[in-house]
């Protein structure tokens, strides 16, 4: 059985009985978070979309207790190899075959909070499913594309606005990447990004098929 887990912000954990797939975890100076690093006990990769502190967040700390993979782009894998943590550097548009399955490194257009580096997201294929995480990120033109090359079962996008995408500009995402299951993220954490996901669920679903699902952090989903 293949489980989501939101863990409040942008973190979520990712699972099978074999692999436990951690993105962007933020935790312990979350407002909004579902659980410390410290309860983490069970993680085999972790997925990091850009360098700033509430997506880089935890991941090494958590890294070096679990002995978790970093995957992210090559400057953030650096970044993890200079402390001695396990990584896989990896570059926008590059694709790669993990024991779990594929991950695409998808744009993002977004500050990457690491000298040199690029934020990113992820169209990761997990035991036949495919996400797309979009990472912080504006609207973009190539979500239309992305959606042709892979086919999104489940999309994890940012609503809060101010940073990344607002509500109205996600749901034109989810008609662009034509995706199953649309699940928001990246909101109400500090009132700078408070936004009403039933708004938003309304207004993807008035756009296009996409089924919302709202998530509070700490709820899980099969998938
Ligand atoms: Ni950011
Ligand atoms: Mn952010």
């Amino acid at each position: 059985m293949i489980t989501l887990k939101f863990l409040g912000h942008a973190c979520f954990l990712l699972e099978d009985e074999r692999f436990a797939l951690l993105f962007d975890p933020f935790l312990r100076e979350n407002p909004q978070r579902a659980a410390m690093p410290e309860d983490i006990e069970r993680c085999t990769h972790i997925l990091v979309s850009h360098g700033h502190g509430d997506h880089l967040g935890d991941a090494f700390e958590i890294a070096k207790k679990t002995g978790a993979t970093v995957i992210s782009t090559a400057e953030i894998a650096g970044l993890a190899g200079a402390e001695e943590i396990a990584n896989h550097a990896m570059h926008i548009g590059g694709k790669f075959a993990f024991e779990f399955g594929a991950v695409r490194i998808t744009p993002a257009f977004h500050g990457a909070g690491v000298p040199g580096g690029h934020a990113c997201g992820f169209i990761v294929d997990f035991g036949g499913v495919n996400i797309y995480f979009a990472g912080d990120t504006s609207l973009f033109g190539d979500m239309a594309l992305l959606g042709r090359l892979e086919r999104i079962d489940y999309a994890l996008l940012p609503i809060g606005d101010n940073f990344t995408m607002g509500p109205s500009d996600a749901a034109e995402a989810a008609a662009m990447l034509n995706a199953r299951h649309v699940v928001p993220m990246h909101y109400n954490t500090w009132p700078v990004i408070r936004q009403s996901p039933e708004k938003f669920k309304a207004a993807v679903e008035k756009r296009c098929a996409g089924n919302v699902l709202i998530l509070n952090p700490g709820e899980q989903i099969s998938l």
